[in-house]
């Protein structure tokens, strides 16, 4: 099939590549010349594993190409449109400002029976919007708009869309459900549940999902701060309850809150859409709220692993993304917890394995450093803030000589506290036991001049 997708960023490029590597013709079309001309050198804009290959392949293959000119698009068989829909400046309501520009821009193009589908995340009554623009337009035309959209997770984009827990589609033309069910076979072969409803209830289906998923860490965030206070683990506390099949266990783990460029925004977004509706969200609406002040509050653990004052020390923040393979900055949890680090007086060094260039604007006053062994040099606290698998196995013993003293804040609950505790170090984590050391127990290495540097001496030493 011929297939279009106007918007080479996120959703456009990775749903573009994946079409494409199923056997469809696929062109990507961007107004951003410069991004276009990149792509077809084969650089690729965004930080997703497996992509750069994907597309390289297919565009090899010929069956993926970018271009900036829309006029070939009369041709397609379908239309996906995945512009974003971030917030609106001031209101918080989508912006959905590119897609309406998108679809007039597109609309003489388009062919009279074109199927026009919204991949981008978009309000409930955005498609009938979308319609209207193109009545308008074409007066002539029978186009059909559908909503089908996407849920794929960043840093595993490529594997979501090619194994998807459903795929739904929003439309009550047979026409439009039968291109969509052709565009998506090579998926449907594979026993993906295809859900075909009205296109405002797969609107609503989208927000609705990212609203759930942001509910079930917000809980479990809370339950976490419970089991602190009465010793209890929350670790098992969530596995305990995601073996009941009715809760399920994925999204149970407890954090520094969700961040990134979907449930922060989207959570919102409904907020903001009930409302003009007059329907209440309460949940939501303190899930979003419970979230927000959790972000900053993380700090209030290093101040606590450091017998309650940070001021004048130095904090190492391992990981700054939202999570783990992705260089994406938007709303990460880091930013607020960072800041309020140094608004509390410390010296913060940092360092991600794919998120430096882009967490320099959000955070300007870090001192980047090359690796996770460099930012722990000279160090009070490491925060673990990011997943990363590169942080999982660290060198406990090295990281213990780099730093002024062996204290670890643990903010993804990716080590043991029995292992930490033999390595000597003070750990504290997310709803879990601490390793409880005093200080003075664990010994603290006095503060030197010149620190940093004297402390990487003294580890070439022991090495
Ligand atoms: C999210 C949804 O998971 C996708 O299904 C959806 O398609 C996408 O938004 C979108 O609307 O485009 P994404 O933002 O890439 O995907 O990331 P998630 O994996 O959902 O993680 C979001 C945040 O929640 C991260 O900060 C992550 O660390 C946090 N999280 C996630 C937890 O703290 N605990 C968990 O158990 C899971």
């Amino acid at each position: 099939m011929r297939v279009t997708m106007i918007g080479a960023g996120y959703d456009g490029l990775v749903s573009g590549a994946c079409f494409a590597d199923f056997g469809h013709d696929v062109t990507c079309i961007d107004k951003d010349a410069g991004r276009i001309a990149a792509l077809r050198r084969g650089e690729i804009p965004i930080f997703e594993p497996g992509l750069v290959d994907l597309v390289a392949t297919n565009i090899q293959q010929g069956r993926l190409e970018f271009s900036a000119d829309a006029s070939g698009i009369g041709d397609a068989d379908a239309v996906l449109i995945a512009v974003g829909t971030p917030s609106r400046r001031g209101d918080g309501h989508a912006d959905l400002s590119y897609i309406y520009g998108a679809v007039r821009e597109i609309a003489p193009l388009l062919s009279p029976t074109a199927i026009v589908v919204t991949k981008s995340t978009v309000p409930v009554g955005t498609g009938d919007e979308i319609e209207r623009i193109l009545r308008e337009e074409r007066p002539d035309a029978e186009m059909q708009v559908v909503s089908n959209p996407e849920f794929l997770r960043e840093g595993a984009a490529i594997y979501d869309f090619k194994h998807p827990d459903r795929i739904v589609v929003g439309s009550d033309d047979a026409r439009a459900r039968a291109v969509l069910a052709e565009v998506y076979r090579p998926l449907y072969l594979n026993a993906a549940p295809i859900l075909y409803v009205n296109r405002r209830t797969a609107e609503v289906i989208k927000y609705a999902a990212n609203a759930f998923l942001a509910t079930k860490i917000t809980f479990i965030n809370e339950i976490a701060d419970l089991c602190e206070r009465v010793g209890a683990d929350v670790q098992d506390v969530a596995r305990g309850m995601g073996f009941d099949n009715r809760i399920g266990a994925k999204f149970l783990h407890a954090g520094p809150g969700f961040g990134g460029s979907c449930l922060p925004k989207d959570t919102t977004a409904l907020l903001k859409t009930a409302h003009d509706h007059g329907a209440q969200l309460r949940i939501v609406e303190t899930v979003a709220a419970v979230n927000e002040r959790r972000k900053r509050a993380m700090a209030r653990k290093v101040v606590a692993a450091l017998d309650g004052s940070i001021r004048g020390k130095t904090v190492a923040v391992l990981g700054l993304s939202f999570k783990p393979n992705t260089d994406d900055m938007r709303d990460s949890p880091s930013i607020p917890l960072i800041t309020a680090l140094h608004d509390l007086g410390a010296t913060v060094r940092g360092y991600d394995p794919a998120a430096m260039e882009q967490a320099k604007p959000y955070l300007p006053d870090v001192i980047y450093c090359g690796s996770a062994y460099e930012a722990a040099e000279g160090a009070d606290a490491v925060v673990i803030a990011t997943e990363w698998e590169q942080f999982r196995a660290l060198d406990l013993d090295r990281l213990r000589c780099l730093m002024v003293q062996p204290v670890i804040v643990d903010l993804r609950n990716i080590y043991r506290a029995d292992e930490m505790k033999r390595a000597n170090f003070r750990y504290l984590t997310v709803g879990r036991p601490a390793a409880e050391r005093s200080l003075e127990t664990v010994a603290p290495r006095r503060r030197k001049a010149g620190g940093a540097k004297s402390m990487t001496a003294e580890l070439a030493e022991a090495l």
